[in-house]
């Protein structure tokens, strides 16, 4: 319909002047007018040239005053002609914004006398304002005092209209053109009566409907990645359930330990406890929990091996390194490197940013006489392998090192600091009763999986990324993606 009214009144005119009287005049819907101007502009039919119009429309609240009437006039209705009214009857009678505006403006104009009671100064009043809303609805031009008035009260605000003018263009036709797009047998016995449609090298391809790597395991491989370019080696993880002795007592974590509660822990109940621990290196664990011992005083409490012996879903992947050193303390001493990235389980109230189980990455070094020093070396090392060489350091408590630290980076995309991760040197509490030499030091690092893959890929709540909310689109649209930057 409009497109053919658009080619046909071409045809015989020279220009349509503006896209929106033509519009009126055929009886057409503009927005119909200006889809089919761009695409025949599209396909150089015409050419067509931009027509903006700024115009003066009443908002919502300025059309309720053109159909009642102004607050003002409202207001002054409401006083009696004779005598006076009190401000709270008054008020009583009238919509509240009608009140307030009303008594601002009768007020100033000097229609009434304002005071406890209500009275009139002047018997008769002239609405303009509600003259000037109705002008302005048919369309008439209004002076620029009343205007900025009206402006100044929101009762109005300026709106662009978009249009066009058109002309013929150098592939102008009175009807468009089909073109033939596929090589059939027939389009080819033809191929001299048609037109084909030149190809569009720049178009898109289709998406290809192919399996797609989920954030965290996109991470995890760049995570991967840097421990094994560094040198370090995997740690086996598969045991999801672990004893209490290798989550928190051989790590020196007291029993009375707050993490150990049901609140934070998930115990199991079947099978509740473990069938083996290592006795000998038990023993020392118990040690060094009640009376110290290695230059330490311990924590002069009853170690109960009850306590050890409950199973738990994991809390921390250093449940593994502290399995891993104590097997290295058993074989004549080599300096290790060790890394992991697996599931953890926390029994903690969900929420945008926590889940009852989540991914840690573990990084360890085992060497004889390594310093805290080393530990900031090998931290840069590796976070700036990520993009994330701005770091810094906070002073942090784990039973299981002194010193700890918090690990902050700066992230220019937030454009502020944010904690990464968590670190600290071995306590010789934990190393000494494995077996391990006096003089092996073990630095280590922790962090979760989830934190930089939410802040690489700008995702605010976990549940968009793990769980069985997670938007299969996501998966399929998510970019590429380096934390730090931009
Ligand atoms: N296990 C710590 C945690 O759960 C992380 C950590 C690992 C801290 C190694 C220090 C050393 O947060």
């Amino acid at each position: 319909m409009a497109e053919e009214a658009v080619l046909g009144f071409l045809e015989n005119n020279e220009e349509i002047t503006d896209s929106g009287q033509f519009s009126t005049e055929h009886n057409l819907d503009h927005n119909a007018v200006v889809n089919v101007i761009k695409s025949l502009r599209g396909f150089q039919y015409i050419v067509a040239q931009d027509i903006k119009r700024e115009s003066w429309v009443l908002t919502a609240e300025g059309k309720k005053y053109a159909a009642e009437g102004s607050p003002e006039v409202q207001l002054f209705l409401a006083v009696p002609a004779e005598g006076s009214i009190s401000k709270d009857e008054l008020q009583r009678n009238l919509a509240p914004s009608v009140f307030k505006i009303g008594c601002a403006q009768a007020g100033k104009n000097k229609w009434v006398e304002m005071g406890k009671q209500v009275s009139r100064k002047v018997q008769h009043v002239e609405d303009k304002v509600k003259n000037l809303l109705l002008q302005i609805q048919e369309g008439l031009e209004l002076d620029k005092e009343s205007l900025s008035s009206l402006k100044a009260r929101k009762l109005i605000e300026q709106q662009t209209w978009n249009g066009y003018s058109v002309k013929k263009g150098p592939k102008y036709a009175p009807k468009r053109k089909t073109f033939a797009t596929d090589l059939t047998v027939g389009n080819l016995k033809n191929w001299k009566e048609l037109e084909f449609k030149e190809y569009n090298f720049n178009a898109k391809g289709q998406p290809v409907d192919a399996g797609h790597v989920h954030p965290l395991l996109k991470v995890r491989k760049q995570f991967k990645d840097i421990f094994c370019q560094m040198e370090f080696e995997e740690m086996p993880t598969n045991n999801f359930v672990e004893s209490s002795f290798w989550n928190f007592d051989a790590l020196f974590q007291p029993q009375q330990h707050p993490a150990r509660d049901s609140h934070d822990t998930f115990f199991l109940k079947d099978p509740s406890t473990t069938r083996e621990l290592p006795e000998d290196y038990v023993e020392r664990v118990k040690q060094v929990h009640e009376s110290g011992g290695y230059g330490s005083r311990g924590y002069n409490y009853e170690w109960k091996r009850e306590e050890a012996n409950k199973n738990l879903l994991r809390t921390h992947t250093t449940a593994v390194s502290s399995r891993m050193l104590y097997a290295l303390a058993k074989e004549p001493f080599a300096p290790k490197k060790y890394f992991s990235i697996d599931r953890v389980f926390r029994n903690e109230a969900v929420d945008k940013t926590h889940l009852a189980e989540f991914h840690q990455i573990e990084g360890l070094v085992c060497d004889r006489g390594l310093t805290l020093g080393d530990l900031i070396g090998v931290l840069q090392e590796f976070f700036s392998r990520l993009g994330m060489s701005k770091l810094r350091f906070k002073p942090a408590y784990n039973p299981y090192t002194e010193p700890s630290m918090e690990i902050f980076s700066y992230h220019e995309g937030l454009g502020k600091w944010v904690e990464i991760g968590n670190s600290g040197m071995f306590r010789p509490e934990m190393l000494q009763p494995m077996g391990l030499p006096e003089d092996v030091r073990v630095i280590a690092w922790g962090l979760s999986l989830e934190r930089p893959t939410m802040i690489m890929f700008g995702i605010d709540n976990i549940r968009d990324l793990f769980g069985h909310k997670v938007d299969l689109d996501l998966i399929k649209r998510n970019p590429i993606c380096r934390i730090g930057i931009k």
